[in-house]
């Protein structure tokens, strides 16, 4: 398996553009046009910063809703997010750095702050939460008890596979891999395979 890998950074061809939409949306690019397909919805979008160029495919939500002043949610350049995926800042942050490439239907919440790091690929169906609420006491109804908040860093060139699931407190460290269906519950160190249900390492990623 390969460990490190420099994508090239070019955007995708033109065939991939279906529309540029609304000239509020390009305004809020920093370095370059946005493209967004039919039905993306941008809420709270003053705390939307967009790098650089960046794709937004069918029906992606992205919502900046927070607390920290002018940014919710951060979308570096390059970055790719396919249809249907909706990211929530809910009152923290969500960061992707340059050329990350959100699958179909993922879920970020970037309730104590979710970074991801340049490159990593994030396969479709992931879903990555960055708060808990208190689960020991049953008397009172789950959704009253109050939020755990810690949150979620994964490193760069990282490729997180289908359906995993990362829960807060997590870090991934750079250039690993989360197998398909992994629930991620404790720290993963650089360079490896993790996999499983919760997540183990199983093995240590080659060198180019
Ligand atoms: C990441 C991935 C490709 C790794 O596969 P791989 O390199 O072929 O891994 P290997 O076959 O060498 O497996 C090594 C060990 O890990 C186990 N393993 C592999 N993937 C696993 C997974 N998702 N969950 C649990 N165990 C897994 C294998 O059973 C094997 O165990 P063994 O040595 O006891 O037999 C694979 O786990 C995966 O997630 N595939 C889905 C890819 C995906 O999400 N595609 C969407 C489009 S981008």
């Amino acid at each position: 398996m390969v460990a490190k890998w420099e994508w090239a950074g070019s955007p995708p061809p033109h065939g991939w553009i279906r529309r540029l939409r609304g000239a509020w949306v390009a305004r809020r690019s920093r370095g370059g046009p946005l493209y967004a397909d039919r039905g993306v919805k941008i809420r709270h979008s003053k705390q939307v910063v967009f790098d650089g160029p960046a794709w937004l495919k069918e029906g992606v939500l992205i919502d900046g809703r927070s607390g920290r002043a002018g940014r919710g949610v951060h979308v570096g350049s390059g970055v790719i997010i396919r249809a249907y995926s909706y990211l929530d800042a809910y009152g923290g942050e969500i960061s992707l750095e340059e050329n990350v490439q959100i699958g179909t239907k993922c879920y970020i919440g970037g309730n104590a702050g979710v970074t991801v790091g340049r490159n990593t690929m994030i396969s479709t169906g992931v879903c990555i939460t960055s708060a808990a609420h208190g689960s020991v006491i049953c008397e009172i109804p789950f959704v009253r008890q109050s939020e755990r908040l810690r949150g979620v860093s994964i490193g760069e060139n990282c490729w997180i596979a289908a359906n995993a699931v990362v829960i807060d407190g997590v870090t991934i460290g750079a250039n690993s891999v989360i197998g398909a269906g992994a629930v991620v519950t404790r720290t993963i160190p650089s360079g490896v395979f993790a996999a499983g249900v919760p997540a183990r390492v199983l093995g240590e990623l080659g060198q180019v």
